[in-house]
């Protein structure tokens, strides 16, 4: 995993209006499956938000898993309302909605190539440790993988994360494996079929849906053969106790205060331990990469020798 550390005086002087070809050397690492890794976040939090962050999971796991937050909802979910005073879950949904503000705001600056062709996903906090836990597999954040999301395709656009490390004292431990293209040939040169333009009993099974209203119940059916395939590249490679043994691996520990930014449908990437993460989502549209045919819907388009959405 190349890793493209940015100071604040280099990130200062990019932004200052003369690095914008700075600016889109940096999209370009990041379209390559790079690491944009910024050891004093760009992102300030406030320190009260961070006290009310950090102290709710010390003082009796309140936030028993992660939360997320809806920007488009202005909606704020997993936090245990049942032993959290109402007092505090309001505290914790307007400390989601600035940082999801404040990380939007710093991204229309820095991903100027972008023009704002992305939308904002959810943002989510993570406060339990990350070493040990004891998830299904395909739900495990220690094995290796590539993000694809099950209920919510995103039909070829990218799948952008803000990472945010708040761990007072504490890194969190990355891994990495192999580049996008050689994951994805090492699988389907084996029991994973290359996506193919959809079958006739797949548009079957649509018509049906859509005559039945089923389809807007059922997401496999708003999944295109992209969509269907990011899926089950992320189940295969959970599960595959080979290729998690024998994969290159590389690791990097981010540190207390720092943030970072990756591409995570196609850096497979595996999170070891750490506690107490921030993280805003974005899908960003393929065409507006600085590389447009390092889209991951472009590289498998190009081996199926078909379109894909
Ligand atoms: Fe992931």
């Amino acid at each position: 995993m190349p890793v493209h550390t940015i100071s604040p005086e280099e990130l200062k002087g990019a932004l200052a209006g003369t690095g914008e070809q700075q600016i889109r050397d940096w999209c370009a690492a990041l379209e390559a499956g790079g690491v944009l890794y910024f050891p004093q976040t760009p992102v300030r939090i406030p320190p009260a938000d961070l006290d009310v962050l950090l102290g709710q999971q010390q003082t009796g796991s309140r936030l028993h898993k992660n939360i997320a937050y809806k920007p488009h909802r202005d909606e704020l979910t997993g936090v245990d309302a049942k032993s959290s005073p109402g007092a505090v879950v309001e505290q914790v949904h307007d400390i989601m909605r600035r940082y999801s503000k404040s990380v939007e705001g710093f991204l229309a600056e820095f991903l100027a190539p972008y023009q704002e062709r992305w939308v904002l996903d959810y943002a989510s906090y993570r406060p339990l440790e990350e070493q040990g836990r004891d998830l299904p597999v395909r739900r495990r954040n220690d094995l290796l993988h590539t993000d694809a999301f099950p209920t919510r395709p995103t039909r070829g656009w990218r799948i952008l994360r803000f990472f945010h490390n708040i761990h007072p004292t504490r890194t969190r431990d990355w891994v990495t494996g192999d580049p996008f293209g050689k994951v994805v040939g090492k699988f389907t040169s084996g029991k994973l079929p290359l996506p193919r333009p959809d079958s006739a009993l797949t548009k079957v099974g649509k018509g049906l849906a859509k005559a039945t209203g089923l389809a807007a119940l059922v997401p496999q059916w708003k999944r295109t053969p992209y969509d269907e395939f990011m899926m089950q590249l992320h189940n295969a490679m959970k599960e595959d106790d080979g290729f998690q043994g024998v994969c290159t691996k590389e690791y990097f520990q981010f540190a207390p205060g720092s943030s970072w930014m990756v591409y995570t449908e196609t850096v497979p990437h595996a999170v070891l331990a750490g506690q107490y993460a921030l993280e805003q989502t974005f899908l960003v549209d393929p065409r507006a990469m600085v590389t447009p045919e390092s889209a991951p819907v472009r590289v498998l388009e190009k081996m199926a020798g078909a379109r894909l959405v």
